[in-house]
């Protein structure tokens, strides 16, 4: 199941795991045909009443529940890879997903798996390192830059190589909400240019070239509208053939 993209033409077939509202599947949703390297072919979710799932209807893309709380791991386990079987999945994003992926079926998506954090992992990671908790944290450090990472998923939680981050400034008068909504426009934005990026190097068989913006580069300028910010991400990212003209005017 997991090598079954090499060799293969068209979109990557990816399934996206939520636990919550799923503004990131959103924003994966919304970029998959402007960028065109993946293709979201399954939400899955914990929670029979997680936002993201209401999403999915609404965009026609299929979403299963599959629950883990009071479930042996192997079970859960058991029921995700044969779900992820029935929809050919390549490759998974995690978008907000909150338990652990079991162990199986990290092992059956070798570097297949990103999730995407709001804080410059390796700081702000780990067990209980979600949500309000990150911005809080980041916070009460006093740290000046925040940002998202994207990174591959292991079999703990926010261990795995990193494949993208960018820098988010922290202003004065910051309160966890006010940074959390900053870090999630630029979370929106990064995340298909690295879902994408991965998907280009899969379908080319090669493992993707870890992406580092060039220093000091805050992209949150207010002035800039959305395409012109992911434009210059891109750029920055050197992913600027993932963007070509006129598909982000
Ligand atoms: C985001 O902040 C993401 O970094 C983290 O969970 C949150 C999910 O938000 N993994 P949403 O459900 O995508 O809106």
């Amino acid at each position: 199941m997991a090598n079954s993209s090499e060799g293969e033409a068209g979109p990557v077939r990816a399934a996206v795991f939520a636990s919550g509202s799923g503004s990131n599947f959103q924003a994966l949703l919304d970029r998959q045909d402007d960028l065109g390297a993946y293709g979201i072919v399954l939400l899955l979710s914990d929670r029979q009443d997680a936002g993201a799932l209401e999403r999915a209807r609404k965009a026609g893309v299929p979403g299963r529940v599959v629950p883990v709380k009071g479930r042996p791991p192997e079970e859960t386990a058991a029921e995700m890879l044969a779900v992820l079987e029935e929809y050919a999945v390549e490759v998974i994003f995690l978008a907000g997903y909150l338990r652990l992926v079991p162990p199986q079926v990290v092992r059956a998506f070798p570097r297949r798996i990103l999730n995407i954090h709001p804080a410059l992992l390796p700081a702000f990671g780990g067990k209980g390192m979600w949500g309000h908790h990150v911005h809080q944290a980041v916070l009460a450090t006093g740290a000046a830059v925040t940002g998202p990472t994207v990174h591959f998923v292991e079999e703990e939680y926010d261990t795995g190589p990193i494949l993208a981050q960018w820098p988010v400034p922290v202003r004065a008068g910051d309160t966890p909400d006010t940074l959390a909504a900053r870090v999630l426009r630029v979370e929106h934005l990064l995340y298909p240019l690295a879902a994408s990026h991965l998907c280009r190097a899969l379908r080319e068989g090669r493992p993707p070239e870890p992406l580092r913006p060039p220093g000091e580069c805050f992209a949150v300028l207010e002035a800039h509208d959305e395409s012109s910010l992911v434009r210059q991400i891109a750029r920055a990212l050197g992913l600027a053939s993932l963007c070509p003209f006129p598909r982000f005017p």
